[in-house]
């Protein structure tokens, strides 16, 4: 079992041993996160460059502030500032990137596979932060922990994932990585919302949130992705919050100690009301603190921190 120099392009490359190896350390980066300094040197000396093509606010800081918290040097490629506007290949950016001596990668892009293709062109580790709706493994892997800290197993969990599943790297990823642990999920939206082969992603399908939330431990929420969509899966937002909305009656219908969860941004008035988005057991904030501790585990054990003499 090692996560050390492995890609992370998705969580299926982790097995449940390894998954729960970043979580342990994860809850021990957790603890660094609480000191005055936040700081410590597992990482002094290596270099990190994130690559982000499409729009992100938790996924970029945090594996930014992560690396920055275990002394990484951060260099920030910009698409739009950089020399891939005066026709430079993808090809030879990563070419000169690697020249200059970076380590890992974290690259997040609209076209599924993205970070296979970077990773024909460089010996660095690679970590997927979003490649179209194809996978999202960090944010599964922050959400994972997050339940995991709650609850102490995924065990037996039920989880209900509800809204765009279609369009959602996030569900995906959540799926697989819930799946490997152990926890039963169903997936709860519009049949238009549903991916084609939904019956072998190992969850139980919805189209009644009611129905689908009783006996949850957790129901998480998904953004609406306008931005992936086409028209005509819906009539209009007003009508989807009318049926998939989550409101505080429907987490009422859920298991007592039931957690609501979002990975964010957030739609408030359509996918979520702000009473839950809000409430004492929404875990919204909680889930992007998570997010710098795990992604510090991430790249603590990818990049062999376990083997660095200088701890
Ligand atoms: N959850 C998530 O990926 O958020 P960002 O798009 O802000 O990174």
């Amino acid at each position: 079992m090692s996560v050390v120099g492995k890609d992370i392009f998705d969580v299926d490359v982790l097995t449940s041993e390894e998954i729960t190896q970043i979580f342990e350390m994860a809850k021990e980066f957790k603890e660094v996160l609480k000191r005055p300094i936040k700081k410590v040197p597992a990482l002094r000396g290596k270099a990190v460059c994130t690559l982000f093509f499409e729009p992100s606010t938790r996924t970029r800081m945090s594996f930014e502030v992560a690396a920055k918290r275990l002394n990484a040097d951060v260099v920030n490629f910009s698409a739009s500032t950089s020399s891939l506007k005066k026709g430079e290949s993808f090809k030879d950016t990563v070419k000169t990137l690697d020249a200059m001596g970076i380590d890992l990668y974290v690259i997040r892009h609209r076209e599924p596979g993205s970070p296979m293709m970077l990773k024909k062109y460089t010996d660095a580790v690679v970590i997927n932060a979003g490649d179209g709706i194809r996978a999202h493994p960090t944010q599964a892997i922050l959400d994972g922990y997050t339940m995991w800290e709650k609850f102490g197993t995924l065990k037996g969990l039920n989880v209900t994932i509800v809204g765009d599943i279609l369009h959602s790297r996030v569900a995906r990823s959540n799926a697989k990585l819930l799946n490997i642990m152990g926890a039963n999920v169903t997936f709860c939206g519009p049949k238009s919302m549903m991916p084609f082969g939904v019956e072998n992603y190992g969850v139980r399908v919805s189209h009644n949130v009611r129905e689908a939330v009783k006996n949850a431990d957790v129901v998480m929420g998904l953004r609406m992705q306008l931005e992936r969509q086409s028209g005509g899966f819906f009539s209009s937002l007003d009508e989807y919050n009318e049926l998939y909305g989550i409101t505080s009656e429907i987490m009422k219908l859920a298991n007592p100690s039931a957690i609501f969860m979002h990975p964010g941004p957030m739609n408030r008035g359509v996918e979520v009301i702000t009473r839950v988005a809000d409430s004492e057991f929404s875990m919204v904030e909680e889930q992007v603190t998570n997010g710098v501790a795990t992604r510090m585990a991430l790249l603590y054990l990818t990049l062999g921190g376990d083997d660095n003499d200088n701890n």
